[in-house]
C-alpha cells in the first residue's frame, strides 16, 4: 500500500479537485471595486489565472496589494509570475472563521500549481498556520519554510464558491523562483511534438514551411493543437498526400491559434475561436465544448477531444488532440475535396491533461478538505507525475477511448481505498 499511496493520494485528489462546470463567479470583476489590487488582478488576467480560477468552485484567492504584487513581479517572466500566482490559488475555500479553525492549528494545503504536473516535491502546497494571537501564516510548503506571510484581511466571499483574502507578502516558491525561465522563441515545437506522439503533424509542418509561421507567432501568443499519429490513419480522415499545397497548408494552419489559450480559458471561452488560417475569404473557426473536466473542440465537421497538455508556459501552450480538426472552409462542402470523415461522437468523459480527473460533482461544501498532501513522497519526485502519464498514454492511443470507462472505476475504487484508509488512520 505504501508504494501505491502517492499514486492513490494523487488520483483522489484530481477526483476531488476536478473543475465543475463553469461557476457563476468572475474574479477580474470581484477584484474590480479595489483599486489596491489592481496590479493583481491585472496578472491574474495577463497569465490567464482568472479564466482558471473562474472555471473553478470551492476556492480561495491569496490576494496581493500593488506593493506585495510588484516586489513579487519584479522583472521576472511572466510564465515565473504566472508559476508563484498559481500558488496563491487555494483550491479549498477558506473563509476568514475557517482560517481560525484549522484543525490541529497547521495544514498543508493544495494549490493550482499542484494540477499543472510540474510541481516537484510539495511545492504545488501551501502551508497555512494559525499562530498565536488570532494570527495566521502563509508560507512555502518546503519543509522549514518560513511563514512569512500574513492573513490580512477578507476582501469577498461566496459561500463555498469563492473566497477573496488578503495576505500581507508574496508566498515565495524557492524552486519556482530559481526554474530558469524558458524563453518562448527558443520553444523547439518539433521536439516537443515527436515527443507527444505527434510525429505525423511535425512532418507536415515542417514539409509544408507552415512550422516558420508557428515560430514567428511564438512570442505574442500562441497554442497548438497536435492531432496524434493514429488520429492521421483513422477511418474517414482525408489523406493529407491527396491535398494541394494549399490546402494542407489551411489545414495545418487550421490546428493552431494566434494567442496563449490554456485550458482555463478554453473552458471559459464562448463563441468561435480563429485560427492562423482564419482569413478573407474563410472564418477557419471552431468552438469549444466543455463537459466536466473533458474539453472538446468542434469545427462543425468533426469534434476533436483535447486529449494531453504538451506544454504550458506562457505565452505557448501545446495541446495533443485526439482527431485531426477538420475546417468546414475545407471539407465541408461538397463536393468536398476529400471524404467526408465520419462524425464523430461526443467528447468523451475522459480528462484533460494537466487536470485529469473524470467529470464529477464539484465537492460539497461540507466536505472534508482535499487529502492532505503526499508527506511521505521523497522531495523532488513530482506527487502528480503517474495519474498524469497515465493520461497521457491513455490518449494516445484510439483504443484507449474504450478504456476510459475501466480506468473510472479504477479510479473510483483506489480513491475509495484512499478514503477509508485514511478514516481508518
Ligand atoms: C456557486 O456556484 C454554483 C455553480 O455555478 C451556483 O449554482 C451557485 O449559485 C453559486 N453560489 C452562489 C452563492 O453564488
Ligand atoms: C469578468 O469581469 C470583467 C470585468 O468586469 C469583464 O471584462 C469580463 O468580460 C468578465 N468575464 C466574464 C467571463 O464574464
Ligand atoms: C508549516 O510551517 C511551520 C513553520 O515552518 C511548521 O512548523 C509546520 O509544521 C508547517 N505545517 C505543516 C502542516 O507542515
Ligand atoms: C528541434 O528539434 C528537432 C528534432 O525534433 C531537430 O531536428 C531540430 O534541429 C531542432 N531545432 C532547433 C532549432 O534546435
Amino acid at each position: 500500500m505504501s508504494a501505491l499511496r502517492p499514486l492513490a493520494a494523487s488520483l483522489l485528489l484530481l477526483l476531488l479537485c476536478s473543475a465543475a462546470a463553469v461557476s457563476g463567479h468572475n474574479i477580474t470583476a470581484i477584484l474590480e471595486g479595489f483599486p489596491e489590487y489592481s496590479l493583481f488582478s491585472s496578472y491574474l488576467s495577463q497569465t490567464k489565472l482568472a479564466d482558471e480560477i473562474n472555471s473553478r468552485q470551492t476556492i480561495t484567492v491569496l490576494a496581493l496589494d500593488n506593493g506585495a504584487m510588484s516586489a513579487l513581479a519584479g522583472k521576472k517572466p511572466l510564465s515565473v509570475i504566472k508559476n508563484e500566482l498559481a500558488v496563491h490559488v487555494v483550491l479549498d475555500y477558506f473563509d476568514p472563521q475557517k482560517l481560525h479553525q484549522i484543525p490541529k492549528g497547521s495544514t498543508l494545503s493544495t494549490t493550482l500549481y499542484q494540477t499543472t504536473g510540474n510541481a516537484p516535491g510539495n511545492t504545488g502546497f501551501v502551508n497555512i498556520t494559525d499562530l498565536q494571537g488570532g494570527k495566521v501564516g502563509f508560507g512555502a510548503a518546503a519543509p522549514g519554510s518560513k511563514l512569512d506571510s500574513s492573513y490580512t484581511k477578507s476582501v469577498k466571499q461566496i459561500p463555498y464558491n469563492i473566497s477573496v483574502l488578503q495576505i500581507s507578502a508574496p508566498i515565495l516558491v524557492p524552486a519556482i523562483l530559481a526554474a530558469p525561465a524558458p524563453s518562448a522563441s527558443d520553444t523547439n515545437v518539433t521536439a516537443l511534438l515527436e515527443k507527444a506522439g505527434c510525429k505525423t503533424f511535425a512532418g507536415l509542418l515542417v514539409s509544408s514551411g507552415v512550422l516558420k509561421t508557428y515560430q514567428s507567432a511564438l512570442e505574442k501568443g500562441l497554442t497548438v493543437f497536435a492531432p496524434n499519429d493514429e488520429s492521421f490513419k483513422a477511418k474517414g480522415v482525408p489523406d493529407v498526400s491527396k491535398l494541394s499545397n494549399a490546402e494542407l497548408v489551411s489545414l495545418l494552419l487550421y490546428h493552431a491559434v494566434a494567442d496563449y489559450t490554456p485550458i482555463g480559458s478554453l473552458k471559459t471561452s464562448n463563441g468561435p475561436i480563429s485560427t492562423l488560417a482564419t482569413n478573407g475569404a474563410g472564418k477557419y473557426d471552431f468552438t469549444v465544448k466543455t463537459a466536466g473536466d473533458s474539453v472538446a473542440l468542434d469545427t462543425g465537421v468533426d469534434s476533436s477531444r483535447v486529449a494531453s497538455t504538451v506544454l504550458d508556459s506562457t505565452p505557448v501552450a501545446i495541446f495533443t488532440v485526439d482527431n485531426v480538426l477538420l475546417p468546414t472552409e475545407l471539407f465541408g462542402k461538397s463536393p468536398s475535396p476529400a471524404p467526408a470523415p465520419e462524425p464523430v461522437g461526443a467528447p468523451s468523459p475522459s480528462p484533460v491533461s494537466p487536470a485529469p480527473g473524470p467529470a464529477v460533482e464539484a465537492p460539497s461544501p461540507l466536505a472534508a478538505s482535499p487529502p492532505a498532501p503526499p508527506k511521505e513522497t521523497p522531495e523532488g519526485s513530482p506527487a502528480a507525475g503517474p495519474a498524469v502519464e497515465s493520461a497521457n498514454s491513455r490518449s494516445d492511443s484510439a483504443a484507449g477511448d474504450s478504456k476510459a470507462p475501466t480506468l473510472l472505476a479504477a479510479v473510483v475504487a483506489v480513491s475509495a481505498t484512499v478514503v477509508s484508509s485514511l478514516l481508518m488512520s
